[in-house]
This record gives C-alpha cells, structure tokens and sequence, in this order.
C-alpha cells in the first residue's frame, strides 16, 4: 500500500516530552521543618571526586544511616568520578526511600553547565524507578547563577525522559515517570538543628532558580522536536514535510512562514540548490520563517541558516554503506533552527529572526547533477563540481545569498552537517565554529559554553587554502583536499558572505550521539538549538558595559 502523505503533526513530535506536564513542576519545599515532613522515593545529591569522605550531607546522614552507608560507598568504589553513581537504599531511616549520589568530577573541572548533564542522570534513575518526584539536593554554584541554573536543571530532567519511541511496540515504550523536581536546600530527613546555610535558600535565589526552570523547559522542548525530526527516517522526512512542520510552528507561534518550492527558487537563480536537487524525486524546499516580537521594533535582524540535507546519499559520488548509514541527520542544522524558531515566541526574543532552512535531498537520480557540471550560483558566481558529496555548501551558499539579499540582516549565522573533517578535527563532541567576525564569535563560544554545547574556533585561511578550491574554468570547485576538509568548507561560504558579520558551526560530529547518559539518550541530540537560543536572547541581558 502507498503510504499517503501525512501531516506530521505537532503532538506526536512532542509526545515524548508530555506537553501537558509542561509544567514538570520545579519546587522548593523551604525550611527544614517542611522537609522534615517529606516522602520522598529517590533524593539525588552531586558529590565531586574525592570528597567523599567530607561531604556534608553524607555527614548529616551517617549517624541516622549507621556504618553501612559509608560501607556501601566503598564496597560500590564509589569516590565522585563522573559518571558514577551509587544507589542507597535507607531502609526507612530517612525521608527517602532511596538516595543517589551522583560522582560530579573533580571540583577544579566542574562547569555549570555540567548541571544539566548531572540532573539529566538523577532524572534518568528516577523514570527508570517510576518515581514521580524527584529530590535534589542542590548544593553547586552561587545566588549570582541560581537562574542558569534553574534552566540547566529543568533542561536536564525534562530531556532524560526523551525517548524516540514512535516506532516501537507500547511494551518497550517508556514513558517519563517524573512529574515533579523537588529542589532541596539541605539534606532530607535531619532534624532541624542543621541550619539553613545555603545560597539558595533565599527567596530572590529561588525566584531566579524558578524563572531560569521555565526558560530551560521551554527551551527543552525546542530541542525535543530537534531530535525528533532528525531521528525520523529520510523517507518520513524528505524536505516538504519538514516545511509542512515548520508551517505548523508558525501557526503556532504566530511566526511569518514563506515556503519556497523548485519554481520559486528557479526563479531567483538558484542554480546550486536545484542542482543538489535534482537528483531526487522528492521535490526540494527553501523553508523561511520570520520571527518578530510582539508589539515593539527589534534590535536587531538575524539571518539563521540551517543545513537541511534530508538525506545525503553522496549523490553521484555514492558514499559506502558506513558512510551513508547516519545521512538522514544531514538536517540536522535545519532541525537546530527550526527548534530554535520554536521556541523564540516563548523567550519572547527581542530580535527579528529569519529561519532558513533550504530542505532536499542529495540523491544519485538519473537527472543528478554530474562530476565536471559548472552551475552558477544566485549570487552569480560559477562553481566547478568535483564532487557531489560536497553538495551542504552548495545549498547553503545559495541560502546565504537569499539571506542577504531578500532579508539583508545585521549578522547572519549557519549551522550544518557539513564535513566529516570537522570531527577528525575536534572529535564526535565538539562543533566547530568558523567566522569573520571575532565579537561575535566570542558571543557564540561564550553562550555554547554556557549552555553545554561545546565548540572550539577554527581559523579561515584563505591565502593558505583557496589554491585548494581554484578552477580554471569557474570562480572555484565545490571541493577541497582531504587535509584541511572542515576549514575549506567554510572558505567555500566565505565566498558568498560578502562583508556580513557571519557564524559558521560545522555540527557533524555533536549532531548524534553513540551513547546514552544523563540528558541525551542515544542518537539526534538536538544540538544547536540551546547554544543558538542564548545567543540571540541570552538568559541575563548583556550588561551595560559589554
Ligand atoms: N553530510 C556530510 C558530512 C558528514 C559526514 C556529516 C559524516 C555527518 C557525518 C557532507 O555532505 C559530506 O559528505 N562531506 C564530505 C565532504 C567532502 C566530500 C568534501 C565528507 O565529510 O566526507
Ligand atoms: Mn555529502
Ligand atoms: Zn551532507
């Protein structure tokens, strides 16, 4: 039976992450007399390496527990390294049946962001024990944080729950338990002789924690929906149903959509998209939508462009079968962006943003476009095709045009899948980031650092590289050496940015991920989508000064 196109509608995307508990409820139970009243299932505590023995709520808990605590620590080699955790049954001597330390790493190394991944494990035990409510001893960083960290942790337990279960019988199907995370100022279940002496016990510490847990949920849900169009197979999502989902945000968030079909891009000359495009049956799309806030002028305009290969089969440069396996994540730039245009209305983000996504496939059709074709881009210049399997610059070289031209913004970013040399480069983990604009790409380093999604600076060397991409009959070949491969991509669009202030993240390696643990789960991870928030509507306004 031919399966008829199908509206992929917004809750089935979201499923996972039980909309309608939004409201994962964040709370504070306050003073010590009202903990002392709890019931909780599972209490979660952060103990950083080799402070074990010091740890002041292992302390307060020793004489209620007895010897077997600290005996259980040692028989578990439990002593704080990350990724260990130790679980303790109380046997009914504290408020919790069960308590969880978590190892957080040597204290020298512990980064904020590091909250988000450490609460994603407490979350984790909690929806595999069924536990409902969560207890959390929060006891890292200081009053000055309490907001980012309110947005790491509600980030964090909400994503732990994410799971791309669509296609999996209801018997393997696991729904998030967790309904509630309970912030605990002080250890549960001690009598009240153990004074409230921590930064968050404030009420501004727990106001802030408590905003900053509703931009992370909101946020969360952003990068929900990204990996869930990545995760889903290239044949449920070739490029018009990834526009008919970006229609849906639209309509949803009140967002301008404009979806540019073959004809329409025919028409403003984009002859690098439609070239990677026309080796495919399903027809290709330029996704735009338009972000503006609410009842007031914008400060600013940006252009944020993302990759949208919805498969990459190499084109006529066929890849081998480990080569193609992971193609459907090849939009997985596009699926960053489009999580992020989700989210803009509900961070109520003070600048206009454009979201372009152009959406095809990369196949090896009889009417592909061929090894020694010259096209000629909608900025004009001609580009010699050594190879097909370059084909994310070409698209979002016509892109970047489009941008400037139709949208003419301030600054103009780009996020793509776009080389297996960035992870030779810098690992499965990290992004690289390549720009002409060194404030801004200080912001972007600042703002992905902040939130957990690495990336490290790459230089543009032209002078270096470009004899790589020179042609003797077209402005440059699409592609260069292997050696160099991540940089020579971002040379390439370069070209096409004319003097725009403009980001590159190549995202190929941090687009999935090969195992599970604390927030991500394996597979798409939604990568992007928090790193790219922050920049354009960071948690804290910019002070002042900067
Ligand atoms: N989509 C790939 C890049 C990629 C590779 C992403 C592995 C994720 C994992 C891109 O279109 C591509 O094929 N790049 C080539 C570049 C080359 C032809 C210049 C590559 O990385 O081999
Ligand atoms: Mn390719
Ligand atoms: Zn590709």
């Amino acid at each position: 039976m031919v399966k008829k196109f199908q509206m992929y509608d917004l809750l089935p995307v979201h499923r996972t992450m039980m909309t309608e508990k939004m409201g994962m409820k964040i709370t504070f139970p306050g003073t010590t007399s009202a903990q002392s009243g709890l019931d909780l299932a599972l209490c979660a505590c952060f103990v950083f390496e080799g402070e074990v023995a010091e740890h002041p709520m292992l302390q307060a808990v020793d004489p209620v527990v007895g010897p077997v605590l600290r005996q259980l620590i040692a028989d578990e080699k439990f002593v704080g390294k990350k990724k260990q955790s130790v679980l303790i049954h109380t046997s009914g001597k504290l408020n919790t049946q069960r308590l969880l330390l978590i190892g957080a790493g040597k204290r020298r190394d512990f980064k904020l962001a590091d909250v988000c991944y450490l609460t994603g494990v407490a979350a984790r035990k909690a929806n595999h024990l069924k536990v409902t409510r969560l207890g959390l001893v929060l006891d890292v960083g200081q009053a000055s944080e309490a907001k980012r960290i309110g947005e790491l942790m509600a980030v964090g337990a909400s994503l732990a729950g994410y799971q791309f279960d669509r296609y999996l019988p209801a018997e393997r199907r696991c729904a998030p338990s967790l309904e509630e995370l309970m912030v605990l100022t002080e250890p549960v279940g001690l009598c009240t002789s153990q004074a409230a002496t921590h930064w968050l016990t404030t009420p501004a510490a727990q106001a802030a924690l408590h905003a900053g847990a509703v931009r992370g949920l909101a946020l969360a849900q952003g990068v929900a929906l990204s990996r869930d169009l990545v995760n889903e197979g290239a044949s449920e999502m070739p490029p018009a149903n990834m526009a008919a989902i970006a229609q849906q945000i639209a309509s949803r968030d009140n967002l301008e959509a404009r979806i540019l079909s073959p004809t329409d891009c025919e028409a403003l000359g984009m002859g690098l998209l439609l070239a990677v495009g026309r080796g495919s049956t399903q027809p290709l799309r330029l996704i735009h939508l338009i972000y503006r806030p609410h009842n007031r002028a914008p400060k600013k305009r940006v252009a944020v462009i993302g990759k949208a290969v919805t498969f990459d089969s190499g084109g006529l440069a066929l890849k081998t079968i480990d080569g193609m396996l992971d193609m459907k994540m090849d939009m997985g730039g596009g699926a960053a962006v489009l999580g992020v245009a989700s989210v803009l209305r509900a961070l109520d983000c003070d600048h206009e943003v454009h979201l372009i996504c152009p959406a095809t496939e990369n196949m090896p059709g009889g009417s592909a476009y061929k090894l020694g074709d010259i096209l000629r881009s909608m900025a004009g210049k001609t580009v010699e095709i050594n190879n097909t399997d370059a084909e994310g610059r070409l698209i979002l070289a016509d892109a970047i045009t489009y941008a400037r031209t139709k949208v003419a913004p301030d600054e103009l970013i780009d996020c793509a899948t776009l080389t297996g040399a960035s992870m030779v480069a810098l690992g499965p983990h990290i992004a690289a980031l390549m720009s002409n604009a060194p404030q801004h790409a200080a912001r972007m380093l600042a703002a992905a650092e902040a939130v957990g999604e690495p990336m490290w600076q790459l230089p543009l060397p032209k002078h270096l590289l470009e004899e790589q991409m020179s042609s003797e009959f077209a402005d440059f070949k699409n592609c260069g050496e292997r050696q160099g491969g991540c940089i020579t991509g971002g040379l390439f669009l370069q070209e096409f940015v004319g003097d725009l202030p403009w980001l590159h993240i190549d995202m190929a390696g941090p687009v999935k991920s090969s195992s599970e643990g604390g927030h991500q789960g394996k597979g798409a991870t939604g990568f992007g989508v928090l790193a790219l928030a922050e920049y354009l509507h960071p948690i804290d306004p910019p002070s002042l000064a900067s």
